[in-house]
């Protein structure tokens, strides 16, 4: 939900009907859910995540000198986030792209996530850039971000604590749901990001508008928790083609 939209839940329009949503797929079903990694040759690390109707790219950059130098610090590497919107991102809300305050919310959250899984104190005065550009939006971009940057700073070789995988939840016609839709997310009840580590399952960002009770709240984790696994596969699987790519042509080099 942004600024200046629908409230959650004001809608008449019907958005599950028989168990199934608009788009065909049942309550615990996600989008399709392709990753590439190493899409930007300049970047020490990129994805390009295409999840439903969002194409969001990340490039990573470092550990590298900190500009302005006075940033530095001497326990680690900082970490910064940019999260964009692209004016073409999405046709109907195209006048809201650029910098505003929830592209700056949502670049905070993100770093937030990541100074918690990034091993920064092995990088004294250094920096790490995760640049995100949503270029299609379809509901969601802050989990396909959080998605993305993860298999991005992985190809980067930029150690970290754990993995994370990330999913919106929420209510929708009285029912939770998982992966919102545009509409979903803007006409539903309520919704909740999750971003979650995979090893520890640790909550790395959880974010709500609207309302859902105690049990709607620990049953939304639950679902969190089988989605992200399988966001986790596609990630794995991404970050490992490009791993065996390149210790294969270091094979044909030493041949
Ligand atoms: O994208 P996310 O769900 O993380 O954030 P949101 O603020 O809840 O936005 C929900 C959806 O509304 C986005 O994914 C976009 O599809 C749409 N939106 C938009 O089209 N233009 C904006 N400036 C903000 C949101």
């Amino acid at each position: 939900m942004f600024e200046g939209e629908h409230m959650a839940g004001t809608t008449d329009k019907q958005l599950i009907i028989d168990g199934k949503r608009t788009d065909g797929r049942t309550i615990d079903e996600i989008r399709p859910l392709r990753i590439e990694v190493g899409v930007i040759s300049s970047a020490d690390g990129s994805a390009l995540v295409e999840w439903g109707g969002n194409k969001v790219l990340c490039g990573v950059y470092g550990p590298r000198e900190c500009i302005p130098k006075h940033e530095a610090s001497p326990y680690g590497a900082l970490i910064k986030c940019r999260y964009s919107m692209s004016p073409f991102a999405s046709l109907s809300e195209h006048g809201r792209s650029g910098p505003n305050r929830r592209s700056l919310e949502i670049s905070k959250v993100i770093r937030e996530v990541f100074e918690n899984l990034i091993i920064a104190e092995n990088f004294p005065k250094t920096q790490i850039n995760i640049f995100i550009d949503v270029l299609q939006a379809d509901g969601g971009t802050r989990v396909a971000s959080i998605t993305a940057a993860s298999a991005a700073l992985a190809s980067a070789g930029i150690p970290m604590r754990d993995v994370v995988s990330a999913i919106a939840t929420g209510k929708v016609d009285g029912q939770m749901v998982v992966d919102l839709g545009k509409d979903e997310d803007n006409f539903g009840q309520s919704d909740m990001p999750i971003a979650l580590s995979h090893r520890k399952k640790d909550i790395l960002l959880l974010q709500m508008d609207g309302l859902l009770t105690k049990e709607e709240i620990l049953k939304a984790l639950d679902m969190a928790e089988k989605s992200c696994e399988k966001v986790h596969e596609v990630q794995v699987a991404a970050v490992r083609k490009i791993y065996e790519s390149a210790a294969l042509s270091e094979q044909k080099i030493s041949l």
